[in-house]
């Protein structure tokens, strides 16, 4: 009997070398308005952080103010990643008391945090690597996000680009280390698994990938949890392991109720997105029938499409959104089907390891 709820995905915080710029970012290119704001002029005298916002999507961007912090030498090992994964509970205490009693290591206790709005309460623990899992619960908070950011009124509004809700949020494992993330899952929050692809599912003339996803008891919580597999030559997850220094956030998959406006907005805005081969257009005509969008027009976006026996789902992926190729976003837009694109994994590939190739790091 578990003493906790978890409600759904809070927040994500990244960890960035420069909040400032990562704000015009989110808020120019991929549609988020900034909202909330701690630095400085509230007191806050080491760390940065900008509230991002677009419908349920929550995005906190932190930089340090000094030498010398967590952060900058999180920065200095990682480069610009996602830090900090948070769920939306009930009790931020109980989901403390029992994530830690199941074995979890803590990295904060459970503490009341208060401004005039009212107040919440946050617990911390560590998951895997340096990334942590926050619990929030902030049923008598009324201010725009948490205690102690000061609303940030912007000069400018941010155009939405239709972006809903996180889907789903990936970690990368180093090889051999996959089943140990979702023994971890299993063992310490109850979760179960929901999904998965091995490397006689995916894999391409040169690496492949294992992958299982882990989700919490309502399935709003869903963290695939991938591990390079043998190729003849260096998987994509090997790849972000390396130039991550360890495991880590690979991507995070943000739901649209239109993809196709969706992907049309981001790219006048100027997204980079993985270019999809026009030959894959060609399988999917014979692959996939019924559905309600263009084939034409998603080709000429570059949009992926997989189905299963409960429909279907679109998705499309970044470019890596900092110069080390780690993190990128997914976008998706789901038609029925709770899958993760199986049909699609060994095209996503193929593109991504002709990238890897551009990078030297095939
Ligand atoms: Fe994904």
């Amino acid at each position: 009997m578990k003493t906790y709820k978890i409600k759904k995905f809070d927040h994500c915080e990244l960890y960035v070398s420069n909040a400032k710029q990562a704000a015009h970012f989110y808020q120019n290119a991929l549609g988020f308005q900034p909202i909330a704001f701690k630095g400085l002029e509230t007191g806050s005298r080491d760390k940065v952080s900008y509230v991002m916002k677009q419908n349920q999507v929550w995005f906190v961007l932190s930089s340090p103010l000094k030498s010398g912090t967590t952060i900058g030498k999180h920065i200095d090992i990682h480069g610009d990643g996602v830090k900090d994964v948070s769920f939306t509970v009930d009790s931020a205490e109980n989901a403390w008391k029992e994530t830690t009693s199941r074995g979890a290591i803590s990295i904060s206790k459970p503490k009341l945090i208060e401004d005039e709005k009212g107040e919440a309460i946050i617990s911390t623990i560590k998951t895997y690597g340096d990334t942590t899992h926050t619990f929030v619960e902030r049923k008598n908070y009324n201010g725009v996000f948490l205690p102690g950011y000061n609303v940030m009124h912007s000069n400018s509004i941010a155009e939405p680009t239709g972006i809903v809700h996180i889907d789903h949020v990936v970690g990368n494992q180093p090889e051999g280390k996959m089943n140990d993330v979702c023994n971890f899952y299993e063992k310490v929050f109850g979760w179960h698994r929901f999904w998965s692809v091995d490397d006689k599912d995916v894999s391409t003339k040169y690496s492949s990938l294992k992958s299982i996803v882990m989700a919490n008891d309502n399935e709003q919580i869903k963290m695939p949890i991938n591990e390079p597999a043998k190729g003849l030559k260096k998987s994509q997850i090997q790849e972000f392991v390396d130039f991550y220094d360890g495991p880590g956030i690979q991507h995070i998959a943000m739901s649209t109720k239109n993809i196709i406006e969706t992907v049309k907005k981001l790219k006048a805005n100027g997204v980079d997105f993985l270019p999809t081969p026009k030959s894959y257009y060609d399988d999917l005509k014979n692959r996939i029938n019924g559905i309600d969008e263009d084939i034409d027009q998603l080709a000429n976006l570059g949009i992926l499409l997989d189905s299963d026996e409960n429909g279907y789902m679109l998705q499309i992926f970044t470019r890596p959104i900092q110069d080390r190729p780690t993190l990128f976003y997914e976008i998706i837009q789901r038609k029925g089907s709770q899958s993760f694109g199986k049909g699609n994994f060994k095209a996503l590939f193929e593109s991504i390891e002709r990238e890897q190739a551009n990078r030297g790091n095939l």
